[in-house]
């Protein structure tokens, strides 16, 4: 299914830029278009020049959640909203006073499976839930091939039923946000065990191909996750500081900084778990950051922006993985070489 080892990962938020897929592609990686938080005509124009190529490549969606926020979930983004008041106004910003409309909460969903079946791509996949069996068929009906992102043997075994082609195994140590959809009983995934002990769970649980992600900072991971069974590793943080990303300079130049010690898990920034360089907000906001995907995201996210027009990364979400002090700058290609130069 993939042939070739490495994979660029998909990044949304602005990090997975056209350019940085096609470099990637161009340098012999398989390459996912980032399909999460954009419209569908916004993911048209970020997969033509992919298709253009006549090489494969993926298109990354985010599943929604299928029911709206509970009472509960409300009060608690009310509560959270008042908290983060002082550290908005340090950056002059509005925190929004009403939660995000449907289609923003629905990530486009519809408009985007409409297009993905209409124009057909290669591979599509799937994170933060399962695309249901119906989906997945309608994807093969147009030729598609479908992947799921699982977290653990459970997730894969759901994953499984759905009929997807592949699964994305993605360990803790992953930067960004963990793909985790089901209750676990470490929320969030505990990141204890390497990739390779858990490809190697899951390839003894499930049959299907896997591709190994989280904490892949150099050839030595990926070959131990290639060895545990896994067809292909994919590769996020160690994108991150190249020159065709779209990740902001402060973030890039943040995963640099000897100033970072940590990484971490938090729901501070989105109401998902993620993985992120330790900064201020997330040492004072994770502890009361309410599960609320994506309405934390869209509550912070001008407060965010402030931040990082301020040139302050102290509340900018410097999403990193546990490999992230290996991640270097320049072109992608010259990134994506010294992976596939040893695999
Ligand atoms: C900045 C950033 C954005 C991400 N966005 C997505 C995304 O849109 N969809 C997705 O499935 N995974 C996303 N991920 C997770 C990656 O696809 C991948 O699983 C992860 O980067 C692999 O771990 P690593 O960062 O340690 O290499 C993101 C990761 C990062 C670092």
């Amino acid at each position: 299914m993939f042939i070739t080892p490495l994979i660029a990962a998909p990044m949304a938020g602005g990090t997975t830029t056209t350019e940085l897929a096609l470099a990637a592609q161009g340098a012999g990686a398989f390459a996912f278009a980032a399909g999460g938080y954009k419209t569908a005509d916004q993911l048209a124009a970020h997969i033509a020049p992919l298709r253009a190529t006549g090489l494969d490549f993926g298109v990354n969606l985010f599943v929604p959640r299928d029911a709206p926020l509970s009472a509960r979930g409300v009060a608690a983004l009310s509560a959270y909203r008042t908290s983060l008041r002082s550290t908005a106004q340090r950056y002059g910003a509005q925190l929004p006073a009403v939660a995000p409309d449907k289609d923003k909460v629905q990530d486009y969903w519809t408009e985007k499976m409409a297009l993905l079946l209409a124009d057909p791509v290669p591979l599509v996949s799937f994170t933060f839930g399962l695309a249901s069996n119906e989906v997945v068929a309608s994807l093969h009906k147009v030729g598609t091939r479908v992947a799921a992102s699982v977290t653990n043997v459970a997730e894969a075994l759901a994953a499984g039923a759905t009929g997807v082609d592949a699964l994305i195994v993605q360990h803790a140590g992953a930067g960004g946000h963990t793909a985790a959809f089901l209750p676990s009983k470490a929320t969030p995934p505990d990141a204890s065990g390497t990739l390779a002990q858990l490809v190697a769970a899951i390839g003894a649980a499930v049959s299907l191909p896997l591709v190994g992600a989280g904490g892949v900072s150099g050839p030595s991971d990926a070959k131990a996750a290639l060895a545990a069974g896994a067809v292909a590793v994919a590769i996020g943080t160690a994108l991150i500081r190249t020159d065709e990303s779209g990740a902001r300079q402060l973030h890039k130049d943040a995963l640099a900084d000897p100033f970072y010690n940590e990484t971490a898990m938090t729901r501070s920034f989105t109401g998902k778990p993620a993985r992120a360089l330790v900064n201020e907000f997330v040492r004072e906001h994770t502890a009361c950051a309410p599960e609320a995907y994506p309405e934390v995201h869209f509550l912070t996210a001008p407060l965010r922006s402030a931040a990082a027009a301020a040139q302050d990364p102290r509340a900018v979400n410097l999403w990193a993985g546990i490999g992230w002090k290996s991640a270097q700058s320049g072109p992608a290609a010259a990134v994506v070489g010294s992976f596939l130069h040893e695999l």
